[in-house]
């Protein structure tokens, strides 16, 4: 963050050439001969899933601050675009979202945080653009198979529920929603949608399809005019700044849908500023979508830092506002979705590229990025080889901007061998010559030129410094936040673990935590068989971890508290650690790993369904113990478990069980 650097200290570096002509090539900015494509926004994507899980609980001011940093006008990212989970009950990568309709018979439209999100991103900018998207659905959508599409009606309701919902319970009007995230569409369901949504009062939600890749969906909507009529973007993951040729004969608009997911230091800044340039010079799309929005889910889960900024610890209050920031706002606080991009938008002579954009009332915005091949690799897919060399560009003003006397600058400067990256700093307008200006553009720099003076790099103190997870950790569930359906710092990694309230107990156990899952969901990962969240930190090795349980499902019914649980995300299926775990038909087991195989000691417990039980276990070196209701019931060797990892609580399958008075005690 730092302070505002002196825009005239930085002018001289700032090289003006009055003319035009210098060993430079010149490129002509014009809307002489017609504009390009419309341009609907930059945003971010919160989920797929359970990115901004961690996000929530932040205390004020911090929350707050970050919310400005991603939202706000004219204060960092300034985003144009939120597209959101549609919680399906299912691991969607780093974790579980909860779903509107667990039950069939069931709604209920406060659970999880993207409706906080959603509201809290238009309360800082009532313009946002807002859009849906499932992942995975309750297993009840898909009438027992892994498959949506059997019974399209089913899934359509389910899916305007949740838009319906939105207005309804949060004044929220949702744009656009898509079909089925990475995975297969159906052209029947495509248009039961959208014949629902039109006779729902919903003939303004846009349908994008398919969240994949171009193809089959350009080839499906050139063939199918009722499913071309259907449909309004076609949506497309890392598209490595590329399009296909029938995707643009669709006529449709072409959106980078999901993109970016990288690392978020300084070269992931790179790479984003490299595809919002070349996504529309290379591929004519008109918006590119962060995965993710913000990192804000335990590091050590699958792409842990793929946001546009850091917001992993609550605890601590500590956020880090990283480069992607900075990057977005060099276009998003000089366009808006409207805006329309000149024809005249291309590639630098040695390398980088440049968009120009205009309101059409005489405002132009010009960001240029000359990003070198090994400072801008994004994760997928690779980027081809080239050379850059530093240059002289010489832009011609022409048409309705011949007549442009200044512009604001706004420049970033990647300094990867020293780093000491300076971003988004404001230097000198920059007065024209006859509309024609020169700069002198070293290798891996962004610059933004523009008529608009509204432009700002907002900052707050610096936050608290980062921390571990505390080390004495306790929950009894008894005191809530309101908006949320979740308790602090547990990340559902299958299942859904859900504040409950039982006003017939008759103490202590009335507020609880419950696993509400009760049936495989249409899964997008692999979840696991049983259910499980994790918290605290992954480094932990001696910890001792204490719950009050009960089972409600009779039978085999079990439940587990672990230690050392190594994985999560996608992975969660493989996860290793410690798991001490009771059933219902009297007998307990101790495991090496998540899915039960690993016996390390097992006997009986005399535990049973529908009544509340305290077990502890206590790892230490290479050595486990456990206890039931303060008694202690085995110890055993442990080398073969994994090394540290985090507690968790979970279910032996997808069943109601309760957790209460949870505690964890680290060495
Ligand atoms: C600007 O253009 C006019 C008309 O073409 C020309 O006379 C003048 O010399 C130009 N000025 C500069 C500084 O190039
Ligand atoms: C929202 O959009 C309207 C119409 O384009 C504009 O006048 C207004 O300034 C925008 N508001 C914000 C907060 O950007
Ligand atoms: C540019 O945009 C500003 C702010 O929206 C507006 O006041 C102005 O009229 C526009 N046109 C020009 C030529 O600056
Ligand atoms: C980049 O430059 C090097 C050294 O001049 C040359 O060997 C290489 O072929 C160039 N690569 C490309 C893709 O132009
Ligand atoms: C850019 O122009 C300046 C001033 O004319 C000149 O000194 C420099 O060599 C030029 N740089 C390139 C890369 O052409
Ligand atoms: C609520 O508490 C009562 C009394 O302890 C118990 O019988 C019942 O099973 C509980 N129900 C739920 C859903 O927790
Ligand atoms: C865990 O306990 C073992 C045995 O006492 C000890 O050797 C090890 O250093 C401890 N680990 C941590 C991270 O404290
Ligand atoms: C919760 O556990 C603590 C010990 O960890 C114990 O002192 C307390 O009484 C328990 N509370 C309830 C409500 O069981």
């Amino acid at each position: 963050m730092g302070g505002p650097l002196s825009p005239v200290s930085l002018s001289a570096v700032l090289l003006l050439l009055s003319g035009g002509s210098c060993s430079g090539k010149d490129y002509v900015l014009t809307d002489v001969g017609g504009l390009g494509r419309v341009f609907d926004g930059i945003g971010g994507l919160s989920g797929g899933g359970a990115t901004s899980r961690l996000l929530v609980n932040y205390e004020e001011p911090y929350r707050s601050q970050i919310l400005d940093f991603l939202f706000k006008p004219n204060f960092g990212a300034s985003l144009h675009i939120l597209k959101v989970e549609i919680g399906g009950d299912a691991q969607t990568t780093d974790g579980t979202e909860p779903s509107h309709m667990h039950y069939e018979n069931d709604e209920n439209y406060f659970r999880g945080y993207e409706w906080w999100l959603m509201k809290e991103a238009k309360k800082r900018n009532p313009n946002i653009t807002l859009i849906g998207l499932p992942w995975a659905f309750p297993g009840w959508v898909g009438r027992g198979k892994n498959w949506p599409y059997d019974h399209p009606d089913v899934t359509v309701s389910y899916v305007v529920n949740w838009i319906l919902g939105a207005k309804q319970y949060h004044d929220l009007d949702i744009q656009y929603v898509g079909i089925w995230n990475e995975r297969a569409f159906d052209a029947k369901y495509i248009k039961l949608l959208r014949y629902t949504l039109d006779k729902s009062g919903l003939d303004r939600v846009g349908i994008i399809a398919s969240d994949d890749l171009w193809e089959p969906i350009a080839l499906s909507l050139l063939l199918d005019p009722e499913l071309s009529s259907s449909v309004d973007v076609i949506g497309a993951h890392y598209p490595g700044t590329r399009t296909v040729s029938q995707a643009v004969k669709t006529q449709k608009k072409l959106w980078a849908s999901e993109d970016y997911s990288t690392f978020n230091d300084e070269v992931g800044g790179g790479c984003w500023a490299r595809i919002l340039n070349q996504n529309y010079v290379n591929g004519l799309m008109t918006s590119t979508i962060s995965w993710n929005l913000v990192a804000s889910y335990y590091e050590e889960l699958p792409f842990g830092r793929d946001g546009l900024m850091t917001a992993q610890e609550p605890w601590s209050g500590n956020y880090v506002v990283e480069s992607p920031i900075w990057i977005t706002a060099h276009s998003t606080q000089f366009t808006q979705p409207g805006w329309t991009y000149l024809k005249t938008v291309g590639h630098l002579a040695q390398g980088g590229s440049y968009v120009a954009l205009t309101d059409g009332r005489g405002n132009l915005t010009v960001v240029i990025e000359t990003m070198t091949h090994d400072h801008s690799v994004c994760i997928r897919p690779p980027l081809p080889a080239y050379n850059l060399t530093s240059q002289n560009a010489t832009f011609q003003l022409k048409g309705s901007f011949a007549s442009i006397v200044e512009l604001q600058v706004w420049r970033s400067q990647f300094q990867f061998k020293t780093k000491s990256s300076s971003f988004f700093q404001q230097l000198s307008p920059l007065k024209l010559v006859n509309g024609s200006f020169t700069l002198h553009l070293a290798e891996d720099e962004v610059y933004t030129l523009s008529t608009i003076r509204t432009g700002q790099k907002g900052s707050y103190p610096a936050p608290p410094p980062s921390a571990r997870f505390p080390k004495a950790y306790k929950d009894d569930f008894n005191v809530r936040n309101p908006p949320f359906s979740e308790a602090p710092n547990f990340a559902d990694q299958t299942g859904v673990f859900e504040y409950h309230v039982n006003l017939t107990d008759p103490g202590p156990h009335v507020f609880t935590l419950r696993q509400v899952v009760t049936q495989r969901p249409v899964t997008w990962a692999s979840d696991a068989d049983q259910t499980i969240s994790v918290i605290g930190d992954h480094r932990w090795q001696n910890v001792t971890v204490t719950c009050d349980v009960l089972m409600e499902a009779v039978g085999t019914a079990g439940v587990f508290i672990a230690a050392r649980v190594d994985k999560g995300g996608q992975s969660v299926r493989g996860a290793k650690g410690v798991f001490f775990w009771v059933f219902a038909d009297g007998t307990y087991k101790v495991t090496t790993d998540l899915a039960g195989q690993t016996v390390l000691m097992e006997g009986k417990s005399g535990t049973g369904a529908l009544a509340w039980y305290t077990v502890s276990l206590t790892v230490k070196g290479q050595s486990a113990s456990g206890t039931l209701d303060g008694v202690a019931l085995w110890n055993v060797a442990v080398t073969s478990s994994s090394k540290s990892g985090w507690a968790a609580v979970g279910t032996r399958a997808f069943e109601l069980a309760q957790f209460d008075n949870f505690s964890v005690l680290a060495d």
